[in-house]
């Protein structure tokens, strides 16, 4: 069995040898600048530690879990033209170092490279391969189409906001388990158990990445502190938040959001403000832990060697303590 840091080597290799044509330059060198910026690459990382628990030729699962980082960079370009990011990775995004239309064709291009690298995989396995990365790929579509949608409504409920980030966050680190576990030829209910695992986790990351948007360090998290504020996302801080305001906390977070002629660094400060009153943070890693306890035990449950299943164990408990 390999470790997760063995795997990332491999994996940085083979995101290495990944020759685009060099022109036009415009398409290409923007998608050789993402990728080679410095991403955790997670969801490389679990299509191949599912894979080596059934089978330990790990480059029969090279093609899909770089299909996978493909498919997550691609969003990225994109979501980050939608939320008017301008830092990712430490670095520039693409539409500010390049612009708009860059982001959306070198994003397109990756997205249809990631296909172009899915279909090298083992034949027997593709119809199922597609039909898990299809179905995974719209779901991912639909979580961002009501991530953008909640920006403009005030009455989201904290059932809805957990609902859009399983489809825009979770399926994907899902897929990817559940990908490097059918190219294992493993059993139908191990891969369904990986997956609903990998849900659990997803939760877990995204409200992490939630409150490291707030409470994080541009240097360590390498993006810029406080968009999501800027951006009136309706995460679980803002939620919990007007959950547990009273008046006239409610009535400081309205003219907030809403008040005219308020700088940038401001609203940052003021919404931040209000989350420290209430406790927002405290709270948001309460349900981290619960999202992470309910992943664990339905790891506990998959009937694997509890040697195989430690790279899994290790993997969750990292999530739980990251900056970045
Ligand atoms: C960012 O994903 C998008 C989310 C789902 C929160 P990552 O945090 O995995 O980003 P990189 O690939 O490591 O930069
Ligand atoms: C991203 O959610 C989900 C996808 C890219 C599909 P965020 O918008 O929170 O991710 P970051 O914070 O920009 O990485
Ligand atoms: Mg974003
Ligand atoms: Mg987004
Ligand atoms: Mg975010």
């Amino acid at each position: 069995m390999l470790s997760s840091e063995e795997i990332l080597k491999i994996i940085s290799t083979e995101i290495e040898k990944l020759n685009a044509p060099k022109a036009p330059e415009g398409l290409y060198l923007p998608i050789k600048y993402t990728l080679t910026l410095s991403g955790k690459r997670i969801r490389p990382l679990l299509t191949i530690a599912a894979f080596q628990m059934f089978d330990n030729r790990i480059h029969k699962a090279i093609p899909a879990a770089l299909a996978l980082e493909l498919f997550h960079n691609f969003t990225l370009l994109h979501d980050d033209v939608m939320d008017n990011s301008p830092v990712r990775r430490g670095e520039p995004t693409v539409h500010k170092k390049w612009n708009e239309n860059t982001a959306i064709l070198s994003g397109d291009a990756m997205l249809i490279e990631a296909y172009k690298i899915l279909a090298k995989s083992e034949p027997k396995y593709l119809p199922k391969l597609l039909d898990i990365f299809n179905k995974t790929a719209l779901e991912v579509c639909e979580g961002q189409q009501y991530d953008m949608e909640f920006e403009n409504r005030n009455d989201v409920q904290i059932s809805e906001y957990l609902e859009m980030i399983r489809l825009k966050t979770s399926v994907l680190i899902a897929a990817c388990l559940k990908i490097g576990a059918v190219l294992g030829n493993a059993e139908e209910e191990i891969c369904e158990k990986l997956y609903d695992f990998g849900i659990e986790m997803g939760l877990a990351f995204q409200l992490q990445d939630d409150l490291l948007d707030t409470f994080g360090t541009e240097a360590q998290f390498g993006k810029r502190i406080g968009c999501d504020i800027l951006e009136q996302k309706k995460t679980y801080l803002l939620l919990k938040a007007y959950e547990t305001a009273d008046e006239m906390q409610k009535q400081k977070l309205n003219t907030l959001f809403l008040g005219g002629n308020i700088s940038e660094f401001d609203k940052i400060q003021g919404v931040t403000t209000i989350f420290n009153e209430l406790k927002i943070k405290e709270k948001t890693m309460e349900l981290i832990e619960q999202k992470h306890k309910n992943a664990l035990s339905i790891l506990n449950t998959l009937k694997i060697d509890e040697q195989k299943k430690q790279i899994l164990y290790d993997f969750a408990e990292m999530l739980m303590n990251r900056q970045k």
